[in-house]
């Protein structure tokens, strides 16, 4: 498990810039934490790093955007309104873990199983998760965790 502390908006931008750089097709960012504490913004920077020109804003209303003009095809989720075990079979979120692309979740604790250790047991296909929890310390300060599992 990884620690970054981020200091200001900039530093969590550059932060998803740079694994927005090194992401490849396959991958899932699944993102946790509080309301405001970031989420949003780290996809952004991912997107930023994969070479998306498109404006990224937050699909709190429509679950998922898609972004085809960087370097890998991403797909932005916000299950927030997603609540129950019935919504999220209905929205057939596994149709957006695709082998060529990319996806950022935001509440992905809402959806993806973990065990008893919070590691995910099953990721929908995904060849490498990076689970994210953002805390927020301050104002202006967020502990970002992550961790990877897989290839
Ligand atoms: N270090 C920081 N990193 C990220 N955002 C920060 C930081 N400091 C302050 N902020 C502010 O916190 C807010 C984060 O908003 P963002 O929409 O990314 O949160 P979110 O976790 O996606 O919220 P939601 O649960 O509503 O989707 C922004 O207004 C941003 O400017
Ligand atoms: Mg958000």
């Amino acid at each position: 498990m990884a620690t970054y502390i981020s200091h200001s908006l900039e530093e969590t931008l550059a932060l998803g810039e740079r694994w927005g750089r090194e992401a490849a097709p396959g991958w899932l960012i699944a993102i946790s934490g509080d309301l405001g504490s970031g989420k949003t913004q780290l996809v952004r920077g991912i997107a930023r790093g994969l070479g998306v020109t498109e404006r990224v804003h937050s699909p709190t209303f429509t679950i998922v955007n898609y972004y085809s003009s960087g370097r890998v095809p991403l797909w932005h989720l916000d299950l927030y309104r997603l609540e129950t075990p019935e919504a999220m079979r209905s929205a057939g979120l596994d149709e957006y873990f695709k082998p060529e692309g990319v996806a950022a979740v935001e509440w992905a604790e809402r959806w993806l199983p973990v065990d008893l250790a919070g590691r995910v047991v099953d990721a929908g296909g995904a060849a490498r998760v990076r689970r994210v929890s953002i805390q927020v310390i301050d104002e202006q300060v967020r502990k970002i965790e992550y961790e990877d599992s897989g290839a």
